[in-house]
């Protein structure tokens, strides 16, 4: 049996027909390996952009963004360098500076709150709930002070948060509602795509993640044209649309790759029966793991996506020695919830107490996750996490 060391939210690259028994965290490989189509329409889009020589901005860039645009369901997509780059050009573009708070959720990313720091904000941590790990709307109410500006719903592991109910109570206190929507490619609440249902929405094309570039990239979103218009203006050297040697507002550069683009095209073609081929294996995980791994649960309306296949465990040590034993890759998100990071604690900062996402550090263990994730390899890990006393399983 080949030896790999577990993965931590990285992706393994397995050469194909690797005689173990192994089950990669994350098997960003097989998907080209085992597609000759898709292999040969990501080199076409190669060999037409380096034709093209528009290797930022240009053709590819404008029909990735309208193509984008009109899968989320929105007016307007701009893209940029990547998903932190997207939040905070948003917040930017929404006008949050200093002397603003912005709620956030202390289980998310770190790149969430970084995009507030990044503005000049103050990210206010506030709890989620104990079922989905997303967003309590009741939490944000409470957290809402004079200085709040914005909320900012992390659609976390591919789930879209209770935007309904979070609608509510940014309406009622005249509040952005700005969709983190990094981890939910396609995923849908009550029939809306993620990235149609708040002010604007920001994504992430990281190659992990369920909409994944060949390098770094990202996407804001949004029906509003003037807020799209000071997102494009702002990540393009803050340049005048009508003189490029005028520069209106301070910018700076973030856009999106002429490649990325090309390659992203490929990609949004396959991404719905990408997601489909997750929810089937999410369905097995629920069906086969022993009762001491909980999955998440989900809304009545939401179809999420499954970026990531999070369950919470009392015994995450006595899982993670097993799973690693049998040569499994597993991920945390997050181990150090987003209010405890050092980097929002200067300046004699303490850390909210915050409950569940406190609680949820402790207990979330992410299984393996990708498209191409056979069924037989979900069995082989529930087998695995099932051989496990303190998990429910057999002795
Ligand atoms: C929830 C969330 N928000 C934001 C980001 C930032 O995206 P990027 O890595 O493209 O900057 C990520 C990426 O990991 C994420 O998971």
């Amino acid at each position: 049996m080949v030896s790999r060391p577990p993965v931590i939210g990285r992706a393994v690259a397995v050469p194909p027909g690797t005689p173990d028994q192994g089950v990669p965290f994350l098997d960003l490989g097989s998907d080209l390996a085992d597609s000759a189509r898709l292999r040969a329409e990501l080199d076409e889009a190669w060999s037409r952009t380096v034709g093209s020589a528009r290797f930022v901005g240009g053709p590819e860039v404008a029909a990735f963004e309208a193509e984008f645009a009109e899968y989320c369901g929105v007016a307007n997509c701009v893209g940029v360098g990547n998903g932190t780059d997207a939040l905070e050009l948003v917040l930017a573009a929404l006008g949050v500076g200093p002397g603003d708070e912005v709620v956030v959720p202390g289980a998310t990313f770190v790149a969430t709150a970084e995009a507030v720091v990044g503005v000049g904000a103050v990210p206010r941590f506030v709890d989620v709930r104990p079922d989905t790990l997303l967003l309590d709307p009741a939490a944000v109410e409470a957290a809402i002070g004079p200085r709040t500006v914005a909320v900012v719903a992390v659609h976390l592991y591919g789930q879209v948060a209770d935007m309904d109910a979070l609608a509510v109570v940014t309406r009622r206190h005249g509040l952005a509602l700005v969709e983190d929507a990094a981890q939910a490619h396609g995923a849908r609440l009550s029939g809306r795509r993620a990235g149609s249902i708040g002010v604007a929405a920001a994504f992430s094309f990281y190659p992990g993640k369920n909409l994944g570039a060949l390098g770094d990239g990202g996407a804001v979103v949004t029906d509003d044209d003037a807020l799209a218009g000071r997102v494009r203006r702002a990540a393009d050297h803050g340049r005048s649309g009508k003189d490029r040697h005028v520069h209106v507002v301070p910018g700076r550069n973030s856009r999106l790759d002429g490649l990325q683009a090309a390659f992203l095209r490929v990609k949004l073609r396959g991404l719905d029966d990408a997601n489909a081929a997750r929810a089937a294996a999410m369905a097995r995980y629920r069906a086969a793991l022993p009762p001491g791994c909980v999955p998440l649960a989900v809304q009545p309306a939401a179809e999420p996506v499954h970026h990531l296949a999070v369950v919470q465990v009392e015994d995450r040590a006595a899982a993670t020695r097993a799973l690693t034993a049998a040569d499994i890759g597993w991920g945390l998100h997050y181990p150090v919830p987003c209010q405890r990071q050092p980097a929002f604690l200067r300046d004699g900062r303490r850390p909210e107490t915050l409950p569940v996402a406190d609680a949820a550090a402790e207990r979330v263990l992410s299984l393996p996750m990708f498209p191409t994730l056979t069924a037989e390899q979900v069995g082989r890990v529930c087998a695995v996490l099932a051989s496990v006393p303190a998990l429910g399983g057999a002795a």
